[in-house]
């Protein structure tokens, strides 16, 4: 066990814990570094924003032979810190479906909408919810930067339709809307900001419920996220329909903890 009864209590109540300075400053400015050389490449791992060249996403770096592979993120998913609290939290062996890094940059750094993400990974074969994300704070998050924001206990409500919408950015999304919105937080009371400083760490259920800002601020708020998923949670999707490898991976391996001597 990595993560305390209580913190496990939190997640299992809120859909959500957080573990402020749980990544060192000399691993955020690595992973940063890295970062900065994956955002000059034209791969399809490099997702840019509505309409302008600043980078919305970059994923893939936890695959160490891949263009934007960082050997920092690649070690980090291993360590306990990480991977012992996932499998804290999922009750059995995980591995890394996918990570991506959101960049969302100063001033023009656009909106996520109001989601859950267990959706798409359910389209992309998964049969269970049974995953956790890690969100890895690189630079402060603040409410004027535009934070994450969680619903509390709104993954109890699992599956909420929504509406597809390919529109509003670069990415599209199944969003929840004003009818869906006002429902939930009238039943589960306001979002709450995901705020802190770089090295926070915050582990999310696939159904808790949550969205962010667009970035009014004068400094650029990149996130890092680690998705991972139950070994037992198998892909069952023809192949055909398969998304990049470097979006839903099908390398149900577990995953050994290792932790840097
Ligand atoms: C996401 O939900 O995938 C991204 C949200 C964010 O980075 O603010
Ligand atoms: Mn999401």
């Amino acid at each position: 066990m990595y993560l305390t009864d209580d913190q496990r209590d939190a997640y299992a109540r809120d859909g959500f814990v957080i573990l402020p300075n749980l990544v060192s400053p000399e691993e955020v400015a690595r992973i940063k570094h890295d970062l900065v050389r994956a955002c000059d490449l034209r791969d399809s791992r490099v997702v840019r924003e509505k309409g302008s060249d600043a980078v919305r996403m970059i994923y893939g770096m936890n695959e160490t032979d891949g263009p934007t592979g960082s050997q920092t993120v690649a070690d980090l998913s291993c360590s306990s810190r990480l991977l012992q609290s996932a499998k804290d939290l999922l009750g059995e062996e995980a591995y890394l479906f996918h990570t991506k890094c959101n960049l969302k940059e100063a001033i023009t750094g656009e909106i996520w909408q109001w989601h859950q993400d267990f959706g798409v990974w359910h389209h992309d074969g998964l049969e269970r919810p049974d995953m956790v994300t890690v969100l890895l704070m690189l630079d402060n998050a603040t409410e004027l930067g535009g934070c994450m924001y969680f619903v509390p206990g709104s993954h109890k409500d699992g599956d909420i339709a929504g509406t597809q919408d390919g529109e509003t950015t670069s990415v599209a999304l199944v969003a929840l809307g004003k009818p869906e919105m006002t429902e939930l937080i009238r039943k589960h009371g306001e979002p709450v900001p995901v705020t802190g400083g770089p090295g926070t760490v915050a582990l999310f259920h696939p159904y808790l419920v949550h969205g962010s800002g667009h970035n009014m601020s004068i400094h650029s708020r990149w996130h890092l996220y680690f998705v991972y998923n139950a070994v037992s949670n198998v892909m069952t999707v023809p192949k055909e329909n398969a998304r990049p490898s470097f979006k839903a991976s099908p390398k149900a391996v577990p995953l050994q903890v290792r932790d840097a001597a």
